[in-house]
């Protein structure tokens, strides 16, 4: 990988984007290797959490790379969005999320910001929109107006004022940020994966469905897992007072 850094610990994969000269800013290159390293680790049986993070302080990513722009392959970067809800994926955002960056964010499943994290979506200044699922998912998290103002003026949020509208989860200082995403990681591996994919898979697919329409979903997911070896395992350990292993 030219563009990235991989590193595989105890189960948990991260990805960091390593273009600090430009504060991480994705030409295709990136999006491209974003794509594969989000999809291998889906696929790799021994990873169960991903975080995606950005190389250095000052960034996660500072959005598409302006000078590059015409070359980016905007279909690669939703397939990541969706290829996203198989496993969980965590965003370390330390610094400048702005315009791509920002989406790559809105992407996983959660976000958490050191205290110089600044996100925004200003597309809008440049002449052109968020074009990787900024305009929708901006708004399922933040809400309309939120979205709406971030959007059409562009404006910069700081880190403190991204919490206040739970646009992240968490905020923590700079030197804990990747210390907080993996022992959140960690406590996420010793759950049922089968049991985690499905949930998210249920919270993801309810978004466009009715209230009935998602509880016949999350029904039948529910039916399918209670007799799975996993859920198995997870109940014979609470009755035998032992932790579940579900992982070897
Ligand atoms: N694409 C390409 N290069 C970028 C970039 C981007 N999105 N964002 C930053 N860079 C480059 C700058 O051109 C600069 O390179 P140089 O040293 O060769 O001139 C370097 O990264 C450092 O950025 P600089 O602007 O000097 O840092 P700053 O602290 O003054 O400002 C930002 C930081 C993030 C506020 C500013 O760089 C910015 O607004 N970037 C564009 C953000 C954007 O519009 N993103 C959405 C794109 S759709």
């Amino acid at each position: 990988m030219e563009y990235l850094l991989i590193e595989k610990i105890d189960g948990i994969g991260v990805i960091t984007i390593n273009r600090p000269d430009v504060l991480n800013a994705m030409n295709a290159g990136v999006v491209t290797e974003l794509s594969t390293a989000v999809s291998d680790m889906i696929a790799d049986n021994d990873i169960g959490v991903i975080i995606i993070t950005g190389s250095g302080e000052k960034a996660f990513v500072a959005g598409a790379d302006i000078k590059a722009m015409q070359q980016m392959d905007t279909e690669k970067a939703l397939e990541f969005g969706k290829a996203g809800q198989k496993k969980p994926i965590v965003a370390a955002v330390s610094g400048f999320a702005l315009g791509g960056g920002c989406e790559i964010a809105l992407a996983c499943h959660i976000r958490i910001a050191s205290e110089n994290a600044v996100f925004g979506q200003p597309e809008v200044l440049l002449g052109i929109i968020p074009g990787w699922g900024g305009t929708q998912r901006l708004p399922k998290i933040v809400g309309t107006g939120i979205a709406n103002e971030m959007i059409i003026t562009g404006n910069h949020i700081s880190a403190d004022e991204a919490y206040r509208i739970r646009l992240v989860n968490h905020i923590v200082p700079q030197n804990e940020l990747m210390d907080t995403c993996k022992s959140i990681g960690k406590k996420i591996l010793k759950n049922g994966p089968n049991a985690i994919a499905n949930s998210l898979q249920c919270i993801y697919e309810s978004f466009d469905k009715s209230i009935q329409d998602g509880l016949a979903v999350e029904v039948d997911a529910f039916a399918k897992l209670f007799s799975s070896d996993e859920a198995k395992e997870g109940m014979t350990a609470f009755v035998e007072k032992r932790k579940a292993n579900f992982r070897s």
